[in-house]
């Protein structure tokens, strides 16, 4: 049994508005439970406090180009659409899905397609610094239970969804029908807590993919799924103009679409929307009621053009807010284009409300950093577990380094700790990640250990 110590620079969100920059600051791990043990700032004699420890340590002093940070948290992304992220970019959503999205997701009923491609994307999610994330697989069991298994090999935290579609989905890429969607969901919920039980960093989520591919029955099927094993659910909602308006002709009974997830029992405290982006505010308020989480995925909200998400309103009305890739509606598989491209976002809300002459205010680089980290982790119910540097919390964590020569960004030697924290979100990527930790488990990292 050991001790890992770090020595230097650690930042973490607070708060939404606090980010907390600490000075020779000092992080005891439990390497064994891979939890924080002990938290403090401002250590002068390092070695005088570390002697103190009943157990051997490791001490690693970093540099004034490094600084610990907390691990990135994806709160949605589609791991089989990573065969073609940064491809197939020229159409909206609904088309996009025929076009591009069903005919890959369909050749996942091929496990051994399932498992490179699975290996090729969680790999390259934890060298990008996201320890950890909410992915939706297929509709095919076989492939789902490979994410799993890589997932579970690789160390990455996540929660992993079987996608449900029973209806309006192409002929080669459906269900063969509601019973079938229930029962495979359930058998790939027993085979994760099976997991669970060994491995307690993967957690099945309930996934129907959306209101148009779900029939009422399955929906209501998949409510019930989730509260007898008391676990999330996650599904997309109001992302473009379109979709909203077919999902509210199938359902008509429903006030709107966030209704049709709310008459279905799909909202709830552990239930979590992607995208968001065209809301009334009655929707929101819906959301707010049952305490439900968003996620934020301006990537794909501009490249697939659905439309610009004011997350300032979520947040004003108290509604948990993280950040999603989308990949590959979303072509970047990395946390840090999430925080750039939530900025861009921001500041086209800013602009628009600008040329109407109104007050807005922008994201800044504190409600950047928590929405990636603590917000993130709120959003998944992890805020106890994850998301900052907390005595008991879980080291999920990255030991940056803007020093290293493959880095793209380049220090001058005056920065402030802020302004390198800044550097790093905007010019930063896999090479500025010199360790990626899970649970205090190093999974990924540019530096050779
Ligand atoms: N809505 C339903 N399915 C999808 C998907 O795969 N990606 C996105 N962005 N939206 C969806
Ligand atoms: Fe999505």
């Amino acid at each position: 049994m050991t001790f890992n110590a770090f020595y230097g620079t650690i930042v973490h969100a607070i708060s939404i508005n606090q980010l907390d920059i600490v000075s020779n600051g000092l992080l005891v791990v439990d390497n064994e439970k891979g939890v924080i043990v002990s938290f403090e700032r401002e250590v002068d004699d390092v070695e005088k406090f570390l002697g103190k420890l009943d157990r051997p340590y490791k001490l690693h002093r970093l540099t004034p180009e490094q600084f610990v940070f907390p691990g990135l948290v994806d709160t949605h992304a589609h791991a089989p659409q990573y065969v073609f992220a940064g491809s197939g970019m020229d159409l909206q959503l609904l088309e996009w899905l025929n076009t591009y999205v069903f005919p890959a997701e369909s050749s996942f009923k091929s496990p051994q397609v399932a498992k490179d491609a699975y290996t090729k994307v969680v790999s390259r999610f934890l060298r990008n610094g996201t320890t950890t994330c909410s992915w939706f697989a297929t509709i095919h069991l076989e492939a789902c239970k490979i994410l799993v298994d890589t997932i579970e090999q690789l160390g990455q935290r996540a929660y992993v969804g079987k996608v449900n579609m029973d209806q309006n989905s192409p002929d080669f890429y459906i269900e063969e029908s509601t019973q079938a969607s229930l029962d495979d969901t359930r058998a790939f919920i027993e085979y994760t807590q099976q997991k669970q039980q060994s491995n307690a960093l993967i957690t099945p989520v309930v996934t129907p993919r959306f209101a148009i591919t779900c029939s009422s029955e399955l929906m209501h099927g998949l409510s019930q799924l989730a509260k007898e094993y008391d676990i999330p659910i996650q599904t997309h909602l109001c992302e473009n103009h379109n979709e909203i308006e077919f999902t509210c002709s199938l359902f008509p009974k429903s006030k709107h679409y966030t209704g049709i997830y709310a008459d279905h029992g799909l909202l709830g405290d552990k239930s979590y929307m992607a995208h968001c982006v065209h809301m009334t505010d009655d929707e929101i308020d819906t959301l707010a009621k049952h305490n439900t989480g968003i996620s934020h995925c301006a990537n794909s909200n501009f490249s697939l053009h659905s439309g610009v998400c004011d997350v300032r309103r979520f947040l004003d009305k108290g509604v948990k807010v993280g950040l999603g890739t989308d990949v590959a509606g979303g072509f970047a598989p990395s946390m840090l284009d999430a925080v750039r491209s939530s900025f861009f976002a921001s500041k086209c809300t800013l602009m628009a409300h600008r040329d109407r002459q109104q007050e807005y205010e922008h994201l800044g680089t504190a409600e950047l950093v928590y929405l990636a980290t603590l917000g993130g982790a709120r959003v998944l119910g992890l805020q106890d577990t994850i998301g900052n540097f907390v005595v008991g919390k879980a080291f999920d964590a990255l030991i940056v380094d803007l020093g290293s020569s493959q880095g793209s960004v380049d220090l001058m030697g005056n920065e402030t700790p802020l302004q390198k924290v800044e550097k790093f979100l905007f010019n930063g990527n896999d090479q500025s990640l010199a360790h990626v930790f899970v649970q205090g488990r190093r999974v990924a990292g540019s530096s050779v250990e």
